[in-house]
């Protein structure tokens, strides 16, 4: 009995032994605070030189396939190093079988070069250029983009491709036509929000917004439908009044519309109510002067559009409708938006006066027109016999 159970004496040199040892052990593999702070990479043995040759994906993983690496920065700033490697293969660029380096030029052995860079911002930029050698075009649209005129201007909170596509994690965005498939497509006003929140949290409460992100609806517009992707460009004058042009794409067809029991025309009758003929003149003569004429947005709002019933801004409702006329005509009485006619084309009982107006002119002109090209007609060819009768009798 006596020897099959420890000594109870021997008991805390055990423990003591066992908490020795594991000190040990940990420092051996404490990292080496100079090139990394906090959680911190396995140590490579101090002298460790890989060539380029040697920098498989295998070693490249064995180093940042571990969770929990950072490492700092010039100007301070803290970095995530670890890369997730079995998440890589399933990425777009994992599953083609591309290798770190085809992306990490620069990354040329180890110990890597040194960092020629001092922010983020900039590490950014530099590595996104490697994206140019498979994806030349978006690549030029966003050097056309006012979001590359910002950096560019040197404001440090515009955009790389990195601000939007994680390369270690992307997956596939858009079908083989072209199409923005249904959850990328949900996902982007939460990418754009990271730098516009505010707009995002208007746009989430519109009729547009809450029907994508609510119910994922992919009918309805995203930002970058009536913004583009990667050449976004600036909201100026020409970009006002281009936007109902935007708005009718969706707003135009009768198939979408009908699916919603909306009318298909308000595009057609806003073109021909004198405040849409004013812009669509101004948008063909001259695009970047001012004009004070309403385009779609200017009654309905932009990012906080809201359904025409909507008691708070609804333009239903006539109080609403009135103030936003009075925006422009500020002298205007509860009855001036009665006298106008809003989207409706006449008809007998909307309008009935100008539907009957119309019709007495769709009527009245070609009949006038006709009975007078008749009348000079029969007076020509009675002329004609008239003098042939003449030359006869002569
Ligand atoms: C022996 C471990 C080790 C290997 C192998 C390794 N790295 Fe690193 N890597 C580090 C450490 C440590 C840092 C932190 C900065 C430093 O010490 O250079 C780092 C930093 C980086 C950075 C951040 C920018 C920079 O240069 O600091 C990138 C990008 C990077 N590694 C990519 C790679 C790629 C790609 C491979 C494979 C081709 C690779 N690393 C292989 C240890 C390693
Ligand atoms: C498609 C191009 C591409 C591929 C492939 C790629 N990277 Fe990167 N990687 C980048 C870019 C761009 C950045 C800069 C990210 C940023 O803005 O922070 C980056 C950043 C890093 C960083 C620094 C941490 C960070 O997220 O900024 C490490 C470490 C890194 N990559 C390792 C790897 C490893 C390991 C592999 C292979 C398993 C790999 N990369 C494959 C493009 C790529
Ligand atoms: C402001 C955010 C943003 C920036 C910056 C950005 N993208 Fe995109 N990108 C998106 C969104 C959102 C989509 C998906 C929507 C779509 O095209 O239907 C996308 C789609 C893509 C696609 C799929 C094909 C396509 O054109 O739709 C590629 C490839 C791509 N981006 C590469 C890049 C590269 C390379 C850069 C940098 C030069 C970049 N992106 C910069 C947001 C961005
Ligand atoms: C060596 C070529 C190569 C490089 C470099 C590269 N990519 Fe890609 N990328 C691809 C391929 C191939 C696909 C998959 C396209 C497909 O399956 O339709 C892809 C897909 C994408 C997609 C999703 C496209 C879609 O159609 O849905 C995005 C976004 C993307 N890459 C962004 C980037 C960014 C950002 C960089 C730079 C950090 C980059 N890529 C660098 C080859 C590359
Ligand atoms: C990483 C930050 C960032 C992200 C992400 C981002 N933007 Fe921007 N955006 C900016 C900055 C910075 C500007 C320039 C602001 C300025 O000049 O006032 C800008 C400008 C714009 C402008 C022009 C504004 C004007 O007044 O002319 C539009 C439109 C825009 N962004 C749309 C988008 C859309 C759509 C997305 C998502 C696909 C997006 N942005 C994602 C930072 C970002
Ligand atoms: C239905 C079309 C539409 C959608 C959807 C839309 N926008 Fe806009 N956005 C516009 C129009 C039109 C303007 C110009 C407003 C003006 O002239 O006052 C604008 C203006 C802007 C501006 C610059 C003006 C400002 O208020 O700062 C930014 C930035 C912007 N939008 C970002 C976004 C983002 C981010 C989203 C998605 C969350 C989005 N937009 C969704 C049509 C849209
Ligand atoms: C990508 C297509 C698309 C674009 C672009 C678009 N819309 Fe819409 N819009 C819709 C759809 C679809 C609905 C119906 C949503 C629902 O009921 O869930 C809608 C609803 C509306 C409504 C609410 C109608 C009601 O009373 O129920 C208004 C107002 C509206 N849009 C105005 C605009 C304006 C103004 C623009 C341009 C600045 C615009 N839309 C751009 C697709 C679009
Ligand atoms: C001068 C102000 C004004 C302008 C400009 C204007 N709207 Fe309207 N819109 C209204 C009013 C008022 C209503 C509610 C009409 C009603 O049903 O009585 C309305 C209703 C709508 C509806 C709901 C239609 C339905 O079937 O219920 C849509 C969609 C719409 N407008 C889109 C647009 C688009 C797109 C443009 C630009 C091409 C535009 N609007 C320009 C004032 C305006
Ligand atoms: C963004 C400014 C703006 C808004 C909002 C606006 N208007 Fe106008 N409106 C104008 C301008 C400018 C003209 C004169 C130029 C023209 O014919 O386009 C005009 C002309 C008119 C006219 C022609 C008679 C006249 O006084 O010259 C009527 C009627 C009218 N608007 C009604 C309305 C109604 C009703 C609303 C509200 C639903 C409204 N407007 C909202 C700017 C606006």
């Amino acid at each position: 009995m006596k020897g099959k159970h420890p000594n109870p004496f021997h008991l805390p040199w055990i423990i003591a032994g066992v908490f020795i040892a594991l000190v040990l052990i940990g420092t051996a593999f404490l990292p080496n605070s100079t090139a990394v702070a906090g959680p911190a990479l396995a140590q490579a043995p101090d002298n460790l030189q890989l060539s380029a040759a040697e920098l498989s994906d295998s070693a490249c993983l064995g180093c940042h396939g571990k969770p929990g690496l950072i490492t700092t920065l010039p100007d301070g700033e803290k970095l995530s190093i670890s890369i997730d490697g079995g998440l890589y293969q399933q990425t777009v660029h994992g599953n083609q079988g591309l290798p770190c380096t085809t992306c990490h030029i620069s990354i040329t052995g180890y110990p890597h070069p040194e960092l020629t860079i001092d922010t983020h911002k900039e590490f950014s930029f530099e590595a996104t250029q490697a994206c140019q050698q498979c994806h030349a075009e978006q690549y030029a649209a966003v050097k056309d983009s006012i979001h590359m005129q910002a950096h560019e201007a040197g404001n440090v909170l515009a955009p790389a491709c990195t601000d939007c596509h994680n390369p270690h994690t992307q997956t596939l965005l858009v079908d083989k036509n072209g199409n923005t498939l249904g959850e990328a497509r949900v996902n982007i006003p939460l990418t754009c929000s990271k730098c516009h929140n505010e707009i995002y949290g208007q746009y989430k409460g519109s009729v547009h917004g809450s029907s994508l992100l609510l119910e994922g609806n992919i009918d309805t517009p995203t930002c970058i439908d009536c913004h583009s992707v990667h050449n976004v460009s600036a909201i100026d004058n020409a970009f006002r009044l281009r936007s109902p042009g935007i708005c009718s794409k969706c707003h135009a067809d009768k198939a979408l519309m009908d699916k919603y029991g909306l009318s298909s025309k308000v595009n057609s009758t806003y073109i021909a109510d004198f405040h849409g003929t004013t812009v669509t003149i101004f948008e063909k003569t001259a695009p970047d002067q001012q004009t004070n004429t309403p385009v779609c947005i200017d009654c309905h709002g932009v990012h906080n559009m809201t359904r025409s019933d909507a008691p708070a801004n609804g333009l239903h409702i006539k109080s609403n409708l009135l103030k936003t006329c009075q925006k422009c005509h500020p002298d205007a009485s509860e009855n001036f938006p009665a006298s106008w006619m809003s989207h409706y084309t006449a008809s007998p009982t909307k309008a009935p006066l100008v539907f009957y107006v119309n019709l007495f002119y769709k009527i009245m002109i070609p009949l006038v027109i006709g009975v007078m090209a008749l009348y000079v007609i029969s007076d020509y060819i009675r002329r004609l016999i008239d003098k042939r009768k003449g030359v006869k009798e002569s």
